[in-house]
C-alpha cells in the first residue's frame, strides 16, 4: 500500500501528492484520499509519473466518465480519451492542438454540463538554456469570489452568463486561423447558460464561473453594461494572489478542477521547441 504525503501549492489552493506511484494499483482507500485533496485543492500534482497512456486513461476513469473531445483532429487515433495539446508535427500533420489554451478559460465550461476536472500529462517540455519555457497559469475561482466586494456578490448572485465554443477556438493564435469548424460541431455545441456563481458540485463553495476565453455575455443586461462587468471579472481574476503558475518537468500529471479553477497556457517558446502534453478530460456531475 502506498502512503502518500500532501504539500501545499500556494496559500490559497493547490497540492502536490508526493510518494503515489501512479505505474502502481491505487487502492480504493488510497484512491478515496486523493479524490478528497482533489475536491479540496483545485489543482493537484503528482510528479515523476512514468506511465503507459492506458494508465494515464485507466487512473482518470476512476473519477468517472471520460469526455471524447468535438475536435477529433486532436484525438490520439488509437485512444480517443486522449487529447493531444502539441506543437509537433508528424509526416507534415500536427499530432494535436496546437498551442491550445493561450487564455484563460476553463476546459469545457461551453457544455450543458460542463467538465469536472482535467489531467494533463507532460511527455515533452520546450527548454532554452536550460529553462523549461511554456508553463500553465491557474486562478482559483473561489478565492477569486471571496474576495470581491459584498454588494458585488450579491449582484453576481442572481446572474447568469452564456458560453460558446467558438469564441475561444477562432481566437487570433500564434499558428493562424484555425480550420472553420464544422455545422456538425457547431450544432452539437449551441450556447449554454451557466450561473455566474456557481455552486461547486462536490463541496458546494461558491466558484466565479465565468473566463474570458468561453464566455461572451452576461444574460439580460445591455451589452455595454455587460461587457464593462465581465471584462472586471475577467481582470479580477489576474490578481496575483489567487494565482500558481506550473514550471513543467516532463512525467508531471497535473490534474485540475474545471469550476473551482481556471488556466491558461503561456506561449513563450518558439514553434522549433518541441511540447508534447497528453489530456484526460472528465465528464462533469450533477450540481451539489
Ligand atoms: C488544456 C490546456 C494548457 C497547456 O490542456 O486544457 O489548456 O499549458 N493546456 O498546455
Ligand atoms: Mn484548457
Amino acid at each position: 500500500m502506498q502512503a502518500m504525503q500532501v504539500r501545499p501549492l500556494t496559500p490559497k489552493f493547490g497540492a502536490e501528492i508526493l510518494g503515489v506511484d501512479l505505474s502502481q494499483p491505487i487502492s480504493d482507500e488510497l484512491f478515496g484520499e486523493i479524490e478528497k485533496v482533489f475536491n479540496d485543492s483545485g489543482v493537484v500534482l503528482f510528479r515523476g509519473q512514468n506511465i503507459t497512456e492506458d494508465q494515464h486513461i485507466d487512473f482518470s476513469h476512476r473519477f468517472g466518465p471520460l469526455e471524447i473531445h468535438v475536435r477529433k483532429d486532436a484525438l490520439m487515433r488509437h485512444r480517443p480519451e486522449i487529447f493531444v495539446v502539441s506543437n509537433v508535427s508528424e509526416n507534415g500533420k500536427p499530432i494535436g492542438s496546437v498551442d491550445a489554451g493561450q487564455f484563460w478559460h476553463t476546459d469545457l465550461s461551453y457544455k450543458k454540463v460542463p467538465s469536472r476536472g482535467s489531467l494533463l500529462l507532460a511527455r515533452e517540455v520546450p527548454m532554452r538554456d536550460g529553462k523549461v519555457l511554456g508553463d500553465t497559469m491557474f486562478c482559483s475561482t473561489i478565492a477569486a469570489f471571496e474576495a470581491l466586494p459584498a454588494d458585488l456578490k450579491q449582484k453576481l448572485s442572481g446572474l447568469s452568463a452564456v458560453h460558446h465554443y467558438e469564441k475561444g477556438y477562432n481566437r487570433d493564435r500564434p499558428s493562424g486561423r484555425r480550420k472553420p469548424l464544422t455545422p456538425e460541431q457547431l450544432a452539437a455545441l449551441p450556447d449554454v447558460i451557466h450561473p455566474i456563481v456557481r455552486k461547486h458540485p462536490y463541496t458546494g463553495k461558491p466558484c466565479l464561473f465565468v473566463n474570458e476565453g468561453y464566455v461572451t455575455e452576461i444574460v439580460g443586461l445591455p451589452k455595454a453594461e455587460s461587457d464593462s462587468l465581465l471584462e472586471q471579472l475577467f481582470q479580477h481574476c489576474l490578481s496575483e494572489e489567487f494565482i500558481y503558475r506550473h514550471n513543467w518537468r516532463v512525467g508531471d500529471l497535473l490534474m485540475w478542477d474545471n469550476c473551482s479553477t481556471q488556466h491558461c497556457a503561456v506561449g513563450d517558446y518558439d514553434a522549433g521547441l518541441r511540447r508534447r502534453m497528453d489530456r484526460t478530460t472528465l465528464t462533469g456531475a450533477a450540481a451539489a
